[in-house]
């Protein structure tokens, strides 16, 4: 196993810091800069300060030892043979990337760099920053003979990032010379010769034996646009059996039905075909925006890409429009919400669908009881508790004398309810799940009025006519 390698890693998030413990655990010595002193300190204490499976057990493991925070970017580039840049690239009011942040860290390195350095995109950026990195260091004085840009896109999902990390379907390195990609090479040497994971001390219910993951070797932008062309086609996706679902309602069909018939075939698969609120995340919104913001900029018409905006949008004012169907009217209601996060086993709740739905539920005069395991406290800082909306201790306390329980986010403790107790708490039988985490028959047997997505509508008391859903 390569060793003795020393790596940087620029920014804590979830990307930068699951990168540099599972850098760590692969066998390299690891720095990871932050410019965020609080963030630092926390660190070297031992709070991963976000809510992802094994990162506690990680991070204790290395802390302070193989991987070491500080805010110093100069001594971690002068340390280092590879700095990987994982800084937020958060979206522009035009969609656009904004790319200030890995610029400010490109100039940072330029102005401490040493010996010869391969300077390693993991945000996700579009094409051409790799060029733009290489500008900014050649403006700032130093010689293309001592630093190479290299595009190594990370393909982790919240709530399996550990894994994800360590377990990649494929490793993507984007470089334009020999001597970078060698390097990289020797980073991921661990998980591609396979020594890795005849470990004997691998992290139970994360690490097995696995089959060595396949290093592609491709140009700095072809990797660049994989990241984006990865993470479109997979919110294309969601967009695509979102529209189905809609289709499906309208005919009584059942989407789950169709989507296990159409991922059957092995050119479809049959992940990220499950219906629900929209997408969300700090990923697919920003990845789309700026993909498309890409394509316009070059002349190339992606109006695909807008439709799939379009879709994902138009799915929650559906939801809410089931809601009403279910409600007739929604002014006074009393709401109990299940989930708040974008998506299940995670705290995150950027761009989440949830947000955006309890939002409207209270634009509509609703008072709301919310409940999830995780993302309570975030969610308080930009949504305070007020005389409409208050945060509940558990799910059966949020649903407490509700008049409709809406399951909003795909919690896997949301999928095993009590549903006698569940019964009894709600003051109307009536569960609106915008994840499809029951059986539309069981819910029936309890006594709900159970309406999911792309699902018939289950009505045991009576058996009322299927109400017009709208978009
Ligand atoms: C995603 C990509 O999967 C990952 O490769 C990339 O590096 C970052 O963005 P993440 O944002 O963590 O990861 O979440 P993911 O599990 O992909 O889900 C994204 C959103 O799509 C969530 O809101 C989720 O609820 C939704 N989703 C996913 C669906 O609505 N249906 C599906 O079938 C799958």
């Amino acid at each position: 196993m390569a060793k003795d390698m020393q790596i940087a890693v620029v920014g804590s998030g979830y990307v930068g810091l699951v990168a540099a413990v599972c850098f760590a655990e692969m066998g390299h010595d690891v720095i990871c800069v932050d410019n965020d002193e609080r963030k630092v300190a926390a660190l070297q204490g031992g709070d991963t300060l976000i809510h992802e499976d094994h990162l506690p057990e990680l991070l204790n493991r290395y802390r302070n030892t193989k991987v070491r925070f500080m805010t110093d970017l100069a001594e971690a580039t002068r340390e280092s043979q590879a700095i990987f840049i994982a800084v937020g690239t958060p979206q522009s009011e035009t969609g656009d990337a904004d790319l200030s942040y890995v610029e400010a860290v490109a100039c940072e390195i330029a102005r401490s760099i040493n010996s010869y350095k391969v300077i390693v995109e993991k945000s996700t950026v579009p094409v051409y920053t790799n060029e733009w990195i290489r500008k900014v260091m050649e403006r700032n004085g130093v010689a293309r003979d001592l630093f190479d840009v290299v595009s190594n896109p990370e393909f982790l999902r919240e709530g399996s990032a550990v894994s994800d990390f360590l377990h990649p379907d494929r490793i993507v390195v984007g470089s334009d010379t020999a001597r970078a990609a060698a390097v990289l090479a020797e980073v991921y040497a661990p998980l591609t010769t396979g020594a890795y994971y005849t470990n004997a001390n691998l992290i139970p219910g994360v690490c097995s034996v696995a089959a060595p993951p396949v290093l592609l070797n491709t140009s700095t932008k072809s990797a660049e646009i994989i990241k984006h062309a990865s993470n479109a086609f997979l919110a294309l996706k969601i967009s695509f059996i979102n529209a189905v679902s809609n289709l499906c309602e309208a005919t009584d069909a059942n989407v789950e039905q169709v989507a296990r018939g159409m991922g059957l075939d092995s050119r479809i698969g049959p992940k990220f075909l499950r219906p629900g609120i929209g997408y969300g995340g700090s990923c697919f919104p920003k990845d789309v925006a700026a993909f498309r913001s890409v394509a316009e900029q070059l002349g190339i018409d992606f109006s695909l890409l807008t439709e799939v905006e379009k879709i994902n949008e138009s799915q929650k004012k559906r939801f809410l429009s089931k809601v009403r169907s279910a409600l007739w009217t929604l002014r006074g209601k009393r709401i109990g919400v299940l989930g708040l996060a974008f998506k299940g086993e995670t705290d995150d709740i950027r761009e989440s669908p949830a947000i955006d739905l309890v939002e409207m539920l209270l634009a509509e005069g609703c008072s709301v009881a919310a409940y999830d395991p995780a993302a309570i406290k975030r969610t308080e800082e930009i949504m305070p508790a007020s005389t409409t909306l208050r945060y509940a201790s558990s799910s059966y306390d949020a649903a407490q004398d509700a008049d409709a329980l809406l399951i909003l986010t795909d919690w896997q403790e949301f999928a095993t309810l009590d549903l006698t107790e569940m019964h009894k708490a709600l003051r109307y039988p009536i569960v609106i799940d915008g994840r499809n985490l029951y059986d539309p028959s069981v819910m029936l047997q309890h006594g709900f009025t159970y309406l999911s997505v792309g699902r018939p509508a289950a009505h045991p008391i009576h058996n009322l006519r299927r109400q017009p859903v709208t978009s």
